[in-house]
């Protein structure tokens, strides 16, 4: 049987007797060695791949903890402002736990799958002319007046829930990464995971935090250029933020363990997604991709990596986005008839070479 995240870690969650337990089979997701780029680099990388969550990325973690207390709370309706993955696993959860869920998501810029999803698990949705922050805006001031349980991550809960990516991380490895890269948008998960360390390692007595590095899209950078980007823009919708709610927490994981936020351009994020797909067999989205965007950038820069313990943590399936894998990952299909020598022909011209030459 699968473990439960809700009872796994209850001694480290806002949990109590009457708590509803809630659960759709999210976290305990594969931390993959990567292969690849650990020889190349000479270092030791680990996608975790949060994209294996029951609704396809990491908000499902926060997600269940923020609707038990919702239910605890008797509330009926929960309400989010999102850039896709939020709207998809508020709606997943609503569904199964009777609640009515209305999401606010910014016009055209949510990723198709996404929207999808929020559809098929029957969400109220709200498109609005707006960017997300407008949106997170307008979730605030409505929810009082009209009894919602905001389940966005400046709900507590959230937070709290997604902390268990650190608990597992650190069971997993038996001590905590070096490094640590993660996409930052709203800047919740950051400040989860950083919370999430703290309070594990304490307790496992073991001493060091890793050193987080914090990834923002080029022009929608606002923790690296230190000011609200007004007009937010980049492909990776899920981060295109331009005012972090959880910007405070998400400082204070930075700068106390020495880490730093970078920004890296569309061009660098594409780049990564085809790198994990094409040479580790993992498809995630472009916002998860920034991750490891954000490292080579860092490799690059002469950080030194070799013997390192290095986590990237890939926040979301690629398949929510076809959209942009069909604009600029999309390789030649050889079209020819059934006839086996055909075949033959139409494979032996379209072979190419890996450009890693090990062996396994
Ligand atoms: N990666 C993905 C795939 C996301 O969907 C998000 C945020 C992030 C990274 C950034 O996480 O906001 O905690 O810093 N998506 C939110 C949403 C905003 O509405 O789905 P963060």
């Amino acid at each position: 049987m699968k473990k439960i995240l809700f009872d796994h870690y209850k001694d480290f969650l806002p949990v109590n007797s009457s708590t509803p337990m809630v659960s759709l089979g999210e976290g305990f997701t594969p931390l993959v060695k990567s292969l690849n780029f650990s020889e190349k680099y000479d270092c030791e990388l680990y996608f975790k791949l949060e994209g294996c969550n029951p609704s396809g990325s990491f908000k499902d973690r926060g997600m269940f903890l923020a609707v038990a207390k919702a239910l605890e709370k008797k509330k009926s309706k929960i309400i989010c402002a999102s850039t896709g993955n939020t709207s998809a696993s508020a709606a997943a959860y609503g569904a199964r736990y009777n609640l009515q869920t209305i999401v606010i998501i910014p016009s055209g810029k949510i990723a198709v799958g996404k929207l999808l999803q929020a559809m098929a698990y029957g969400a109220q949705i709200v498109s609005i002319k707006g960017n997300f922050d407008q949106a997170l805006e307008a979730v605030k001031q409505i929810s009082d007046s009209m009894d919602f349980e905001i389940v966005n991550s400046i709900n507590p809960f959230r937070l709290e829930g997604q902390k268990t990516g650190s608990f597992e991380i650190v069971d997993e490895l038996n001590q905590s990464p070096d490094y640590q890269f993660m996409p930052v948008g709203n800047a919740g998960n950051i400040s989860s995971y950083f919370m999430g360390y703290k309070m594990y390692l304490e307790r496992k007595k073991i001493k060091d935090i890793p050193t987080f590095f914090g990834i923002q899209a080029e022009n929608s950078a606002p923790l690296v250029d230190g000011k609200i980007i007004e007009n937010p823009s980049t492909l990776a919708t899920a981060i295109r933020i331009g005012n972090p709610a959880s910007s405070d927490l998400a400082k204070e994981a930075v700068n106390e363990t020495q880490g730093e936020f970078l920004k890296v351009s569309d061009e660098e994020i594409i780049s990564a997604q085809s790198l994990i797909a094409k040479h580790e067999g993992i498809f995630c989205e472009p916002a998860s991709a920034a991750s490891f965007a954000g490292l080579l950038k860092k490799i690059n820069n002469g950080l030194d990596v070799k013997n390192k313990k290095i986590v990237c943590i890939l926040t979301g399936n690629g398949l929510k986005d076809p959209e942009n894998a069909q604009k600029y990952l999309k390789s030649k299909i050889i079209k020819t008839s059934s006839n086996s020598e055909s075949i033959k022909k139409a494979i032996i011209s379209g072979s190419s070479t890996n450009i890693f030459k090990r062996m396994f």
